[in-house]
């Protein structure tokens, strides 16, 4: 099967594509740094020649709600009305377990985006997982206050991105469900937590407060609201054993 990857340069772009290859299908990537832009339209039409399906895990860096809105809802107009142009027979997007109930600037557009999924005229699934375990390294490399790091509090049930990957490219080779799916990992964690451990990992040995976020996000968070809902599916690498696969160190 031809399967479109758009993101592919990402974090979970390359490993969806990783996976899609190892079942043998064929991957077409698309990113603005290989001449696709799933915003402008630019190179869509003859990217998706012959593809079956499309995995969508683009992604834009901002913090602001209008932002947010404005990138993921455009990208995801653009790219289904060349599907539809195309034949494409069905859209997988990946979305945030709690995206409807944690009110986070960023989730604003993700929630734009499956609103523009579900009005579209393209079948469809939505893959709602939790944060990634690979989210520690994220945010160590971005909560900082000169030069400390810092430890942000939340609880969050984080999965292996790869296994997100996976169950990405099992909704792209099934029938579309036009629905939710939520796929969360193995055990609660608290963030603080994780980046340290994270931290320790990479040869960090300075002291990291733990901070916690103000306002309503930082109660939604504290309250657990991006915790999965009882009927999610659970993937299997704790986050201790990625840190062990990832750095050997756990
Ligand atoms: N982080 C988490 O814990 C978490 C949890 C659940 C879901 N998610 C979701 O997972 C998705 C992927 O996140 P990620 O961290 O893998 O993203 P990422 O590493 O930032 O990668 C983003 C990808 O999007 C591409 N891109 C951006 N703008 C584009 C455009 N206009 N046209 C085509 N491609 C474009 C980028 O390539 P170019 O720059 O070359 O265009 C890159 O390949 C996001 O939608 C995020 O909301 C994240």
């Amino acid at each position: 099967m031809r399967i479109a990857v758009a993101g592919v340069t990402g974090l979970l772009g390359s490993m969806v594509a990783e996976q899609a290859r190892s079942r043998g299908h064929e991957v077409v990537p698309m990113a603005r740094s290989l001449g696709v832009d799933v915003v402008t339209g630019e190179g869509l039409e003859d990217a998706l020649v012959g593809v079956t399906a499309v995995v969508d895990v683009t992604n834009v860096g901002t913090m602001k709600a209008d932002a947010s809105v404005a990138f993921f809802e455009q990208a995801t107009r653009t790219l289904l009305a060349a599907e539809q142009r195309a034949g494409v027979e069905r859209h997988v997007a990946l979305s945030i377990v709690g995206v409807e109930r944690a009110p986070y600037d960023y989730y604003a557009g993700k929630r734009a985006q499956e609103q523009a999924i579900e009005a579209g005229g393209v079948p469809w699934t939505i893959l709602r997982a939790t944060q990634f375990h690979e989210f520690a390294a994220q945010v160590y490399a971005m909560a900082k206050a000169g030069p400390l790091h810092l430890a942000p509090k939340m609880r969050t049930q984080p999965i292996a991105g790869r296994e997100v990957a996976s169950r990405l490219v099992d909704l792209a080779e099934s029938p579309a469900l036009g629905g939710y799916v939520e796929l969360a990992g193995p055990r609660e964690e608290s963030l603080n937590d994780m980046v340290r451990a994270w931290a320790r990992a990479s040869g960090h040995r300075g002291w990291m407060p733990s901070v916690g976020l103000p306002g309503p996000l930082g109660k939604a968070q504290r309250d657990g609201a991006l915790l999965p809902d009882a009927g999610a599916e659970i993937g299997s690498e704790t986050f201790a054993e990625w840190l062990d696969r990832t750095t050997g160190t756990a």
